[in-house]
């Protein structure tokens, strides 16, 4: 059985992102902090549904934690596919943001992905097979008003997974990106809808699943000769 983790899958996108994967018949790691609500969430559902998907509980801020959980998991493997989807966003205008606005967002976003997918790097190279799909968003590929330091995570992402792809394609490990445009989760629950809507040429938020469709597509057989690329989904919000 092939094998996905998916990093930050208690909610919103990495949850769906999760679910699909184990639709599609991969074994799923799934990673939170928070073990109950991982356990009574994305995990109950699997199990209901049938799914083999496995609780890993850290905080990727925290190096050790992660290399501890994957000692335990993945000694001398590296799963299949590696879906880099949590993330965090502290938006201010950045005249006014804070230290401390800017550090939680960089240090989690883009250490996160060092910390949580580089200790897989090398056993994904020596299997020559894998896929990895980092979830950007398109604040990173135009910029957004209030999100100087979350637009710098994403771009920063996206600057990575290039960099990645170049290294790993010869050993067919292939990278890609997702960049989502405003979906509808906790994370843009409080955005003013009708200030938003009128800038995306669709008129309505994405939903999950509509993000986890296209991961799925990347961590399967259709997309053996791609790496190192952007996938939009915006709903024409950038074109
Ligand atoms: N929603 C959108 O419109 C949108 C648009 C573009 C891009 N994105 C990106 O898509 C991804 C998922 O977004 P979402 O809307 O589903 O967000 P969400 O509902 O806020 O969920 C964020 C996920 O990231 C996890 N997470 C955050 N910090 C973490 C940490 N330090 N360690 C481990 N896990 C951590 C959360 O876990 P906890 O439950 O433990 O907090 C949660 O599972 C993010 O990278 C986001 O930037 C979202």
């Amino acid at each position: 059985m092939k094998e996905a983790i998916v990093i930050g899958a208690t909610r919103g996108i990495g949850k769906t992102i999760a679910l699909r994967l184990a639709a599609d018949g991969f074994k799923v790691y799934a990673t939170g902090r928070n073990p109950e609500a991982l356990n009574n969430g994305v995990i109950a559902e699997a199990a209901n549904a049938g799914y083999t998907m496995i609780p890993l509980i850290f905080d990727m801020t925290d190096r050790d934690a992660v290399n501890r959980v994957y000692a335990q998991y993945f000694p001398d493997h590296a799963p299949d596919a590696v879906v880099y989807n949590a993330g965090t966003n502290a938006d201010d205008l950045f005249a006014f943001m804070s230290p401390e606005a800017w550090d939680k967002v960089l240090h989690t976003n883009v250490d996160g992905f060092y910390n949580t997918v580089q200790p897989l790097i090398a056993n994904m190279i020596a299997q020559k097979n894998g896929r990895v799909v980092v979830i950007s968003s398109v604040s990173g590929m135009t910029g957004q008003t209030g999100q100087v330091n979350y637009s710098a995570s994403k771009a920063a992402l996206i600057g990575a997974a290039k960099a990645l792809a170049r290294e790993v394609a010869r050993k067919n490990v292939l990278v890609n990106v997702v960049a989502p445009g405003v979906i509808d989760t906790d994370m843009t629950k409080d955005l003013p809808k009708e200030h938003v809507l009128p800038l995306i040429p669709m008129r309505r938020y994405g939903v999950t699943e509509e993000i986890a469709g296209v991961v799925s597509f990347l961590c399967g057989p259709d997309s053996s000769y791609m790496t190192g690329q952007v996938l939009g989904v915006n709903g024409g919000m950038y074109i």
